[in-house]
């Protein structure tokens, strides 16, 4: 009754989706693709760094939606303001949500550009596959 639909929920859906199907997509990936290409390269020091700040940003992330999300619950549904007046005293929050955003994205650039960089077979792995 209270948190339907607030911040409260925003929260709960990133750290979910993230920890339930973003995590385990990347990890599948991390796992396989140095097998498939034949590289055994597990641990770069740019793989390391593209797991902190994209599991530190989304925390960030989260928890900047769960503060924003109870002072919401509070202004909103228990002292009866407006959506629009509370979003207005909630920008702070969006401002740490942005931030953290920052570091997320930046963790998530990091891997993808590990993928195209060694996301191709080696020479070796391509002659024992044929
Ligand atoms: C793979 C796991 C999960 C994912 C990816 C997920 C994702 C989401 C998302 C995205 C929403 C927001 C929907 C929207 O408003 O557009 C939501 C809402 C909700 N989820 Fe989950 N969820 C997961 C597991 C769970 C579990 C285990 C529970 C309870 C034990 C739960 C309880 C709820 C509830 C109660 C809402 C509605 C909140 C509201 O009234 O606004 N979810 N979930
Ligand atoms: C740079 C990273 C991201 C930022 C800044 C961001 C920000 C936001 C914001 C501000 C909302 C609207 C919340 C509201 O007003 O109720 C939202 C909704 C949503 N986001 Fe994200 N998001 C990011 C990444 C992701 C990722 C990686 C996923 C899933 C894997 C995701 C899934 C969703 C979903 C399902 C909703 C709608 C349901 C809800 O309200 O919970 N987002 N996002």
């Amino acid at each position: 009754m209270y948190t339907h639909g607030t911040l409260v929920t925003a929260m709960h859906g990133h750290l979910a989706f993230w920890g339930a199907y973003g995590m385990i997509v990347l990890a599948i990936i991390s796992y396989t693709l140095p097998n498939m290409t034949g590289r055994k390269l597990y641990d770069s020091a740019n793989g390391v760094l593209a797991f902190w700040l994209s599991n530190i940003g989304m925390i960030g992330m989260t928890t900047a939606f769960a503060a924003a999300g109870v002072a919401q619950v509070y202004m909103e549904r228990i002292m009866g303001l407006e959506f629009g007046e509370v979003q207005k005293e909630l920008q702070v929050h969006f401002i740490i949500l942005v931030l953290c955003a920052t570091l997320f994205t930046t963790g998530i650039g990091i891997f993808i550009y590990e993928f195209i960089r060694y996301g191709t077979p080696t020479d070796e792995a391509l002659e024992t596959k044929n």
